[in-house]
């Protein structure tokens, strides 16, 4: 597939997106969020992937937000749409993705770009970042789940200040804060998404989709997680990824689950 707005790249079972916009500042327009919701369908799809790493063209902005200037002239009905759109066609799609996604945050992560890494499932940061929703600043608020994802990962006290203050933090305040998982330079951002990818790509891929699925079932309205964690359980034993990690455990091997 050939995009415009986004590079990919495969590296054995690694794919990385790259939003490549980098005058814009890696701005989320309409296109991008379309080819981004398109490429990551097509990761579902594809046993030859086992994780993406989501980084920002430059060495300025992972990604500075929804596209401004795209929606500067928008209504009310157009603004519940461009919410509604992206949440469901990239941000819920993200979050629900069947293989984990590392965001390697490499500068600016503001509003829909913090809202991005948020969906993610592993963040990473370039001591050089910096992550805040300004959306208040702008008469407007996130639309793309931050106001959720924030305080489900920060706590209801940090995200109120975040968001109304509309300031940015640093990266080793995101990491005081949980938002990030590790802060690196920037030089040894993408090293150690490739890193830690590394290390997701030796295990069962059945398991890491269904342990996903149960980690997000905590945050389904109606769903109970200890439920959804004794099914994901037990449907692992039918499957011959299981088969083969028991035994390689026993005959003191290496499982190779990825042939
Ligand atoms: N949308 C559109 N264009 C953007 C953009 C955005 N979110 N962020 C930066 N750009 C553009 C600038 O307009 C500029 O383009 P031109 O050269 O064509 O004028 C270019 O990127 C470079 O940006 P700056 O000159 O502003 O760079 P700077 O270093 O002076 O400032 C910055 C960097 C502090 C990140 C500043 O660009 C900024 O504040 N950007 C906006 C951040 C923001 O408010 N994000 C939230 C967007 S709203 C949102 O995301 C809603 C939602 O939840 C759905």
């Amino acid at each position: 597939m050939s995009y415009i707005n986004i590079l990919t790249e495969q590296n054995g079972y690694v794919l990385t997106i790259t939003i490549n916009r980098p005058k814009q500042l890696n701005a989320l327009n309409k296109d991008t969020i379309i080819e981004l919701s398109e490429a990551l369908t097509n990761v579902n799809d594809d046993a030859t992937i086992g994780v993406v790493i989501l980084t920002g063209s430059g060495d300025k902005a992972f990604v500075a937000g929804a596209d401004i200037k795209e929606f500067a002239s928008f209504d009310i009905e157009n603004g519940k749409k461009l919410a509604a759109e992206g949440q469901t066609k990239l941000f819920n799609l993200l979050e629900n993705l069947s293989k984990p996604v590392i965001t390697a945050i490499n500068g600016f992560a503001l509003g829909g770009g913090l809202e991005l890494c948020m969906a993610s499932h592993i963040r990473i940061a370039s001591d050089n970042a910096r992550m805040g929703l300004p959306e208040v600043s702008l008469g407007v608020i996130p639309g793309y789940g931050g106001t959720q994802r924030l305080a489900q990962l920060v706590g209801r006290r940090k995200a109120m200040e975040m968001v109304t203050t509309a300031g940015m933090i640093t990266a080793d305040d995101a990491k005081a804060f949980g938002l990030v998982n590790h802060v690196t330079t920037p030089e040894e951002l993408m090293p150690l998404a490739n890193k830690i990818a590394s290390k997701i790509i030796k295990n069962s891929p059945n398991a890491i989709s269904a342990a996903m699925r149960a980690i997000n079932a905590n945050y389904i309205d109606g769903v109970n997680g200890y439920d959804k964690e004794i099914e994901e359980f037990g449907n692992c034993f039918g499957t011959p990824e299981f088969i083969e990690g028991t035994s390689a455990f026993m005959e003191k091997r290496k499982a190779e689950f990825r042939k």
